[in-house]
C-alpha cells in the first residue's frame, strides 16, 4: 500500500486531475453494514480502483480550485507513524505534546508573537476561528452588544464562528473593500463610530491575510492600530496566506500580524501538509486557557506519573481526544525547513503572475481582480456568469484542470488559486489551453 501511495504520487501527472465517480464505483457505498471480514489485499483493491481515481484530485499539479493543498510523501509517512503509535493528544505525560509545543513555538516565533503565547492545533482554519473568538469573547467582561468587524471578502468561517460561540452572525459588520478587495479602512472606522454612537460595543476586528476569492492580504497594520485604539480584540484569518510568511518577499507586507489578539492558519493549505491540521495561535495563553479549561474530576492533574505535564492541548481548545496531527507537521517543516517552504510560496506566486500574463496577451480572456499572491480571477470578456461558469464546468469535466468559481462584485470568475509545490508552467499552460477548448464549446450559448 506504501509503494503503491509512492507510486500514485510520483505519477500523479498522468492522471486527469479530476473525473466524475461512475455509478458502479458509487455502488459499493451502498452495501450494509458487514458482518464478516474481508482481506486486506481485496480492500486496497477496491481502495485503488474505487476511491482513488474519483477522488477531487488536489494532489495533482492541474488541480487550482479552492484553497487546497497537495501534501507530500514525507507528510504522509508521518501520518502512517502517527496512526501506528495512535496517540491521544488531548494531554498526559508523553512527549508527544512536546511535538506539538515545539510546532506552536515556531509558529509563535515566526509570526513574531511574545512568549506566554498560547495555541493549539485543529482540524482546520473554521474550528481555530471558532477557539479564537470564542477565548475573545469569554475575555470581556461586558458581553452584550458585541459588534464584530470584517471586510465583505471575509471568509464564511467568521460568521459561523459567530453562530456558535453564541454571539450570532447578526453581530457582524460586513465593511465594504477598495478596488484591490482590501477593507476599506474609513469605511470601518466610520461603522465603529456610528456604532459607538447607537450604544454598540465594538468587539471583534477580523483581518484577512489572503482572502479566499482574490488573494488580498487587507491593510494588517492599519487594523492594529485601530483595534488599538478602539480597544478592541484583533483576530487575523491567515488560514491561505498567513504561511508567505516564510517567504521573505512577501512576508513584509503581512507587517502588523505580530501584533494581532489572535490567529487561525492552515498547514494543510500552502505549508504542503497532507488533510487536516490548522492552528490558533492567542497572544495571551491565559485567556485561551480559562476559555477552555477541561476541568472534570478524572481529568485532574498530578506532579507525576502520567497525568502530569499541565496544562494540556484539552485546555486550549474544543476537543479531548485529539490525533497526533503535529507529527506530520513537525516532520513537513523539518524535512524541507523554512526557507525550501517559502521558496514554493515564491514559485507559486511567480505562477500566478506568469499566468496573469498569458491572460493579458489573450484576445477573449482578462482579469477580474488584482493579483496579490497566488489566486487568478479571470472571465471570458462580454460574457455572462452562467457561461463563465459553464466554462469552469467543462474544464473540470476535460481532466485537464481543475480551477473554480468565485464571484467578485457580485460577478462570476474563473480562479485558479496555485497551492501547489508540484505545480508547473506546464500546468498553468495546460489550464488556459483546456479554458481555450472550453470558450470553443461554451461560448456559443450551449450551456454545458
Ligand atoms: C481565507 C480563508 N479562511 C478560512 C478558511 C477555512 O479554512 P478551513 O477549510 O481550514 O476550515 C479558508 C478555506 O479556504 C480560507 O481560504
Amino acid at each position: 500500500m506504501l509503494d503503491s501511495m509512492i507510486d500514485y504520487q510520483q505519477r500523479i501527472d498522468q492522471r486527469p486531475v479530476w473525473q466524475p465517480a461512475p455509478d458502479p464505483a458509487r455502488a459499493h457505498f451502498s452495501s450494509p453494514l458487514p458482518q464478516t471480514g474481508t482481506p486486506l489485499g481485496v480492500l486496497h483493491r477496491r481502495f485503488v480502483e474505487t476511491i482513488l481515481p474519483y477522488a477531487v484530485g488536489n494532489a495533482h499539479p492541474g488541480f487550482m480550485g479552492w484553497v487546497h493543498g497537495g501534501g507530500t510523501p514525507v507528510g504522509m509517512v508521518a501520518e502512517m507513524l502517527a496512526a501506528g503509535l495512535n496517540a491521544n493528544l488531548g494531554g498526559r505525560n508523553q512527549i508527544p505534546l512536546e511535538v506539538e509545543r515545539q510546532v506552536i513555538r515556531w509558529m509563535r516565533q515566526l509570526f513574531g508573537f511574545p512568549r506566554g503565547t498560547g495555541g493549539v492545533l485543529t482540524s482546520g482554519t473554521s474550528s481555530a476561528t471558532i477557539v479564537a473568538l470564542h477565548t475573545a469573547r469569554q475575555a470581556r467582561t461586558d458581553r452584550r452588544h458585541l459588534v464584530a468587524y470584517a471586510s465583505e471578502q471575509a471568509h464564511g468561517c467568521i460568521a459561523r464562528a459567530l453562530e456558535v460561540i453564541g454571539v450570532g452572525a447578526a453581530a457582524l459588520r460586513r465593511i465594504a473593500v477598495d478596488d484591490r478587495f482590501q477593507i476599506d479602512t474609513a469605511a470601518l472606522q466610520r461603522q465603529i463610530a456610528a456604532d459607538r454612537k447607537a450604544g454598540e460595543t465594538p468587539w471583534l476586528l477580523v483581518g484577512t491575510a489572503g482572502t479566499v476569492n482574490s488573494g488580498a492580504i487587507d491593510n494588517l497594520a492599519t487594523l492594529a492600530k485601530i483595534a488599538q485604539r478602539e480597544r478592541m480584540w484583533l483576530h487575523i484569518d491567515g488560514a491561505l496566506g498567513a504561511p508567505a510568511m516564510l517567504s521573505p518577499h512577501i512576508a513584509p507586507r503581512l507587517a502588523g500580524i505580530e501584533q494581532a489578539d489572535s490567529l487561525a492558519m492552515d498547514f494543510h493549505k500552502w505549508m504542503q501538509v497532507p488533510y487536516d491540521a490548522g492552528m490558533a495561535l492567542i497572544r495571551d495563553e491565559t485567556l485561551q486557557r480559562s476559555a477552555f479549561a477541561a476541568t472534570d474530576s478524572y481529568l485532574q492533574r498530578e506532579e507525576s506519573g502520567l497525568a502530569a505535564n499541565s496544562p494540556w492541548p484539552c485546555d486550549y481548545g474544543i476537543d479531548l481526544s485529539r490525533g497526533f496531527r503535529a507529527l506530520k507537521v513537525w516532520f513537513t517543516i523539518q524535512a524541507f525547513g523554512g526557507k525550501r517552504l517559502g521558496r514554493v510560496i515564491d514559485h507559486c506566486c511567480l505562477l500566478a503572475q506568469q499566468l496573469v500574463a498569458m491572460i493579458e496577451q489573450h484576445e477573449r480572456l482578462e482579469l477580474a481582480a488584482p493579483v496579490s499572491l497566488n489566486i487568478v480571477c479571470f472571465r471570458l470578456c462580454r460574457a455572462d456568469d452562467a457561461t463563465q461558469r459553464a466554462i469552469v464546468r467543462h474544464i473540470q469535466r476535460s481532466g485537464m484542470a481543475a480551477p473554480s468559481l468565485a464571484y467578485l462584485h457580485g460577478r462570476a470568475a474563473i480562479r485558479a488559486a496555485i497551492v501547489n509545490h508540484r505545480t508547473t508552467e506546464i500546468h498553468i499552460r495546460r489550464l488556459l489551453e483546456a479554458t481555450d477548448h472550453a470558450i470553443h464549446h461554451c461560448a456559443k450559448g450551449a450551456s454545458a
